[in-house]
């Protein structure tokens, strides 16, 4: 089976009701994100952390997938599909698609505010602990790791903290993918953040990639698709899997 990597962001889920972040002026539901996504935000209030995750876990869980990620899924009758994604929900998921790598975590887990320490205090023992599980409520203040007793935080990326993905990885899917005439399709990602910036260019190599996004900007030699994902994906994977 020929390899398909879709990558996507935000725009993904934008008709699914999702709001992208270039779209709301540097504030994300009001907040400067520098308080509700970075660990300084953390450091200064973890309660209007907690609160605003709390906002976003219940709108990810109201929201329904849209007819891209229903695209997606339904490439898997055809293709070896793989989907490397920047969105924390799990739209992709619920659409049916079985591999979905999340770059900046998941809004449905849930970690011990230590767990990035782990790997920076290496033989210190106080922090040898990886809680990551699945909630079905939002985390409060006081909600315990039950092995150092930090405090739960949400599965995600902040601004400042390494990305959940090993580079090296990405590399051996490249060749993967240009070795069995697979396509690349990149959705919904203004590509400003790493590591969408580095790893659009990386994929170049694939004779057949394409980018979905309303507002396109063009990069080496993709195919550029203007418009939106619930149409222009359905689209393209009508034309992929004739
Ligand atoms: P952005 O908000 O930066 O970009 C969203 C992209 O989606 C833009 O290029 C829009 O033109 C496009 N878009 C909007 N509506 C669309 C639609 N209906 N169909 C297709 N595309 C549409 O989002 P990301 O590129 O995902 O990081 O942002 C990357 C990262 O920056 C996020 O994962 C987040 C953010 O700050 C962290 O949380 C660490
Ligand atoms: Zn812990």
């Amino acid at each position: 089976m020929r390899t398909v990597v879709v990558f996507s962001g935000a725009g993904l889920s934008a008709e699914s009701g999702i709001p992208t972040f270039r779209d709301s002026n540097g504030l994300w539901e009001n907040h400067k994100v520098e308080d509700v996504a970075h660990p300084s935000g953390w450091a200064k209030d973890k309660n209007l952390v907690l609160k605003f995750y709390e906002q976003r876990y219940n709108a990810v869980k109201k929201a329904v997938p849209n007819p891209a990620h229903e695209a997606i899924a339904k490439l898997q009758e055809k293709f070896n599909v793989i989907n490397l994604t920047q969105n924390i929900d799990d739209l992709l998921e619920r659409a049916g698609c079985n591999d979905v790598r999340h770059f900046h975590g998941s809004i449905n887990k849930r970690k011990c505010e230590w767990h990035q320490s782990c790997s920076m205090l290496q033989g210190d023992t106080r922090y040898i602990c990886d809680v990551s599980e699945t909630h079905e409520v939002p985390i409060k203040l006081g909600d315990l790791c039950p092995k150092c007793g930090g405090q739960m935080r949400p599965d995600v990326v902040w601004f400042d903290e390494p990305v959940a993905f090993e580079f090296e990885s990405i590399k051996d899917l490249v060749k993967e993918v240009k070795y069995n005439k697979g396509v690349f399709i990149c959705v919904g990602t203004s590509a400003q953040v790493h590591p969408a910036a580095a790893l659009i260019p990386l994929f170049v190599q694939v004779p057949e990639k394409y980018i979905i996004d309303p507002n396109a900007r063009r990069i080496g030699n993709y195919t550029m698709i203007q418009g939106k994902a619930g149409e222009k994906l359905p689209e393209l994977v009508e034309k992929l899997t004739k």
